[in-house]
């Protein structure tokens, strides 16, 4: 296995028992995951991994997710337009100020 160059790690409000509840998961933050998967490899971005986590403690902010190992957190990741603004940020190398976590 190569090692991914990035890593996004996308909430999913997990509990420690594994199940998903909280904000982001109610929100559909794993719903999205399936298109932020489907638009990585339509982009030919195939060194990027996706995971999802438990809760971030960004609720308020949520749904929420953060780029590694650039260190970006993003919110307000309500749908696709948000998350094709996050993978622009990885071509780029700047990231998304709308959605940018300060
Ligand atoms: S449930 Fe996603 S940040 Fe808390």
């Amino acid at each position: 296995m190569t090692k991914p160059a990035h890593h996004i790690l996308v909430c999913g409000s997990f509990r420690m028992n594994g199940t998903p509840q909280g904000f982001c998961n109610k929100a559909g933050s794993l719903g999205l995951m399936q298109y932020l998967e489907s638009e990585l490899s339509d982009r030919g971005l195939a060194n990027v991994a996706i995971s999802s986590t438990s809760c971030l403690n960004v609720c308020d902010r949520g749904p929420a997710l953060v780029v590694y190992p650039e260190g970006w957190w993003f919110g307000k990741i309500d749908g696709e337009e948000a998350i094709d603004a996050i993978i622009d940020s990885l071509e780029s190398g700047t990231p998304a100020a709308d959605y940018l976590l300060a």
